[in-house]
């Protein structure tokens, strides 16, 4: 169909599948996935968040893909092509959504990225608590930021195949070959063993009661990059001749992979070094405190491993953060025929400054992530459910296009129409009202 002629493609499959990777594996797999297991039960969270991805994240993830690849445009031109004018705005949320998680990812990017620099120059704080609380807010963290956000823009500034796509080609394959590399170190320190246990053995209890099944749909929606048309955005450079199905599971694969062996760094880490007690302190300040605390334990071999480890955050931050900003990019161009430079400039300055209060109050960081993660993603692949299954004409064809008339995509079209927005709903009933009042107590 009407695809824009002149437009920027990936130079291969391949790049495309590393770029898509890229923004799906970031800090969601390496803590947040983590975090979230050991809190809801261990190994029966994991087996709900298998469930979750089949049910809700692979149906979102292979429209966004056919969406995208079928308009060849960004999420407001993209849904306006199938949907006619009304539909545009559901694109303008997905933008704002992409724009708000780009000012604060970059906030956390920037926190990474001093880490993993302190690593390899300094060395880690002998006080990590008291070193977290300094450089999480304020100046340092806004300098930081700033940094973090200007280096992202440079690579989105390369554009589609030069920049996005070369550096996701290098980096990720590094990222996956370091990861697997921790796991393998963490598994000959002595006393690892119960990390494996708290990690690994099902805990059924209170397993289907709904904050569980919110976070687990939660996840599977930002470590996906669902939501906001990032998956979209990037199957807009794709030509028709690419088997989306396929793409699509060896994404989700490829992003649930990572988390789980993530996991199976963290856990026996901080088990064998007796930090157990510090696995529920918060989710982001703990990666920032605990690790450390660890890797000091561990001498020099913590300060390979902890620079590795922080490396590999920064790689999967930044993979994030470029795509967030491609969505923003991509639809300023579409929108305003803006050249690539100039809509990368006025993404970024804009991003920059929305990030400010994120940097310098923490609280603000947190409301804009829940509000971007509870409200915004759910809400954008809750509409973009229903859009896909009741108004799209004949979702398939775009979506077979390249590949086979596999038979397991008999229930995509079933899924997105009747349990995708079940379950969202159900979902959003509870945490809608809990990001709004993260904004409330703001103010
Ligand atoms: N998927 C990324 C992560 O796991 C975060 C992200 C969300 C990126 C939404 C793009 C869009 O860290």
């Amino acid at each position: 169909m009407a695809a824009n002629r002149g437009r920027e493609h990936w130079g291969s499959g391949f790049g495309f599948l590393m770029a898509a990777i890229g923004s799906a594996v970031g800090l969601g797999n390496m803590w947040r996935f983590s975090y979230l297991t050991a809190e809801n039960g261990g190994a029966a969270f994991v087996f709900l968040y298998i469930l979750m991805l089949f049910l809700v994240g692979g149906p979102v993830l292979i429209a966004e893909l056919a969406i995208g690849r079928g308009a060849a445009r960004g999420p407001i031109q993209a849904l306006g092509f199938y949907g006619g004018r009304r539909w545009k705005i559901l694109g303008l949320v997905f933008v704002s959504a992409g724009f708000l998680i780009a000012s604060y990812y970059s906030v956390i990017a920037g926190w990474t990225l001093r880490y993993g620099l302190e690593a390899i120059f300094v060395g880690f704080d002998p006080k990590p608590a008291q070193h977290f609380g300094e450089v999480s807010t304020g100046l340092d963290a806004l300098a930081w930021h700033l940094v973090f956000m200007a280096g992202s823009l440079w690579i989105v500034n390369n554009g589609i195949s030069s920049g996005i796509e070369r550096t996701s080609i290098i980096v990720m394959p590094m990222l996956f070959v370091v990861v697997c590399a921790l796991a393998l170190y963490a598994a000959t320190l002595p006393g690892s063993g119960p990390g494996y246990q708290y990690y690994l053995e099902p805990d059924f209890s209170g397993l289907f009661s709904r904050k569980v099944l919110s976070e687990a749909a939660g996840q599977a929606f930002f470590s996906l990059s669902l939501g906001m048309g990032a998956m979209l955005t990037y199957a807009s450079y794709l030509d028709r001749t690419s088997n989306l199905p396929v793409q699509g599971g060896i994404i989700a694969f490829s992003d649930f992979a990572i988390a789980f062996v993530a996991g199976l760094v963290v856990f026996p880490l901080l088990f064998a070094l007796n930090l157990s007690e510090d696995v529920t302190a918060s989710t982001l300040g703990a990666l920032f405190i605990t690790l450390p605390k660890a890797f000091l334990e561990l001498g020099i071999a913590g300060r390979i491993v902890g620079t590795l480890f922080f490396g590999a955050l920064v790689v999967g931050a930044l993979t994030s953060l470029i795509s967030l900003l491609e969505v923003v990019v991509a639809s300023l161009s579409d929108v305003f025929t803006l050249d690539r430079r100039q809509a990368t400039l006025w993404t970024g300055g804009a991003a920059a400054l929305l990030g400010t209060p994120a940097a310098l109050n923490i609280a603000a960081l947190d409301a804009m992530d829940q509000v971007a993660t509870n409200v915004l993603l759910m809400g954008g692949g809750l509409a973009l459910a229903i859009f896909t299954g009741w108004v799209m004409k004949e979702p398939e064809l775009e979506l077979i296009a390249g590949s086979k008339r596999y038979r397991i995509l008999k229930v995509w079209v079933p899924l997105l129409r009747y349990v995708v927005p079940v379950i969202l709903a159900f979902i959003m009933w509870g945490s809608v009202p809990k990001a709004l009042k993260a904004v409330a107590a703001l103010f």
